[in-house]
C-alpha cells in the first residue's frame, strides 16, 4: 500500500510538473514585444527631428544606423485643431475630423513608420505575404518633446475613418485576393477588405499594410520584394519542438511509470503468495494443493480420508 501512495504521489507531481510552464506563464503575444520596444525607439528618434518645431508640418526623422530601411516622421498638433479639422495628409494617411485622444493632452504628437524591408521581422504573419511595407501611426503626449518612452494615447476616429492609402504594392499571385491587415498595440491582427486605389481604413492607430494569403507550398515569386524570413518566428521553431518533445517525454514518463507500479504490484503480489505457500509448506494446518493452474492452500481433512479407503475398499 506504501508503494502505491508514493507512486501516486510521483504521478501527482510529475503530471503538475508538465502542466506548469503553461499554468505559470500565460502565453503573452511574444511577436509583439520586439515590435514594441522598436515603437519606443522611434518615438525617440522622431522627436528628435522637432528641431524648430511648428504645428501641423511633418519632419523627418533620422533612424539609428542598426536600423537603416525604416522611415520615421512627426507632426506636432494641437488636440483642438486636429478634432476640428484632421489632417489632410500625413505621408500614407489621411486624418477626418472628429479624432479624438485618451488622456486628454492640449498637444500632441503624431508618429508615422515605415518600415520598409523590416517589415516581415517585425511583424511576421505566417501564411502571409506583405505588398507593401508595414505603416505605423502612433499618439504621444507632445507636451514635452525631449520624452522618451511615452505611453501612446489611446486614439480613435468618432465619426469617419483615417485612411491608409498605398500607392503602388507589389504585384500579386494570380486569384489571390489582398486584404488589408491591421495589428492593434497588444498585437492583435484584424484582416478588412482593401478599397479603391488599395486604400485601407481604420477607427483606431497602429501598424498598417496589404497582404495575401501564400498558398501552402510557397511558389518562387519572381517580382515580389526579396523576403527575409522571421528571425523572431524562426526562434519560435526550437520552443515548439521543445514543447511536443516535452509533452511527448513526458507521455512516455508517465506510460513508464504505470507500467513500473503495475510491475511492483505484480512483485508484491507474488511474494506475498509466495510467503503464503512458504507458511503452508512449514505449517501444519494449511497446504497447497492444484486445482487446475492455481496453487490453493487448503485444510489437512484427515476424518474424511478413511471414508473415502473405506469406499474403495468395499
Ligand atoms: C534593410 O535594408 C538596409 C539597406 O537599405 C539594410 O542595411 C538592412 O540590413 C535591411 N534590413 C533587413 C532586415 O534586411
Ligand atoms: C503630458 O506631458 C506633460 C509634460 O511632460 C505633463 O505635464 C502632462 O501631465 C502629460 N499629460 C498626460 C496626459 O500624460
Ligand atoms: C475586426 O474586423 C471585423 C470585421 O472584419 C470587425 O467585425 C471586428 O470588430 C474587428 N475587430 C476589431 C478589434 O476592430
Amino acid at each position: 500500500m506504501g508503494l502505491h501512495l508514493r507512486s501516486l504521489e510521483m504521478l501527482v507531481l510529475l503530471i503538475s510538473f508538465l502542466w506548469w510552464p503553461r499554468l505559470g506563464s500565460p502565453l503573452s503575444n511574444p511577436e509583439t514585444k520586439p515590435a514594441r520596444a522598436l515603437d519606443a525607439t522611434l518615438q525617440e528618434y522622431a522627436y528628435r527631428a522637432f528641431l524648430h518645431p511648428r504645428t501641423g508640418i511633418p519632419f523627418d526623422g533620422l533612424v539609428p544606423p542598426y536600423l537603416t530601411g525604416i522611415e520615421i516622421s512627426a507632426m506636432r498638433l494641437r488636440s483642438g485643431s486636429l478634432y476640428h479639422r484632421g489632417v489632410q495628409t500625413f505621408k500614407e494617411f489621411r486624418i477626418p475630423m472628429g479624432i479624438r485622444e485618451q488622456p486628454y493632452v492640449e498637444r500632441l504628437v503624431l508618429v508615422y513608420q515605415n518600415l520598409g524591408n523590416w517589415s516581415t521581422t517585425y511583424y511576421p504573419i505566417p501564411g502571409y505575404t506583405y505588398l507593401a511595407p508595414i505603416v505605423g501611426l502612433l499618439a504621444y503626449n507632445g507636451s514635452d518633446l525631449s520624452s522618451t518612452n511615452l505611453p501612446e494615447l489611446d486614439l480613435w476616429a468618432a465619426d469617419d475613418a483615417i485612411t491608409v492609402k498605398f500607392g503602388k504594392i507589389s504585384s500579386r499571385p494570380d486569384g489571390s485576393k489582398p486584404k488589408c491587415v491591421w495589428f492593434d498595440l497588444h498585437g492583435q491582427v484584424n484582416f478588412t477588405e482593401v478599397e479603391s486605389d488599395n486604400q485601407c481604413s481604420t477607427y483606431e492607430q497602429g501598424h498598417f499594410s496589404i497582404v495575401v494569403e501564400s498558398p501552402p507550398p510557397a511558389p518562387p515569386e519572381v517580382p515580389a520584394p526579396p523576403e527575409e524570413p522571421a528571425p523572431s518566428s524562426r526562434k519560435n521553431m526550437p520552443k515548439v519542438c521543445t514543447l511536443v518533445a516535452i509533452a511527448g517525454g513526458g507521455t512516455a514518463l508517465l506510460v513508464l511509470l504505470a507500467l513500473l507500479i503495475f510491475c511492483a504490484w505484480r512483485y508484491k503480489k507474488r511474494k506475498r503468495i509466495q510467503q503464503l505457500e512458504r507458511a503452508a509448506n512449514a505449517g501444519e494446518t494449511l497446504r497447497m494443493t492444484r486445482v487446475g493452474s492455481m496453487r490453493v492452500p487448503y485444510a489437512m481433512a484427515t476424518r474424511t480420508m478413511p471414508d473415502l479407503e473405506l469406499d474403495f475398499s468395499a
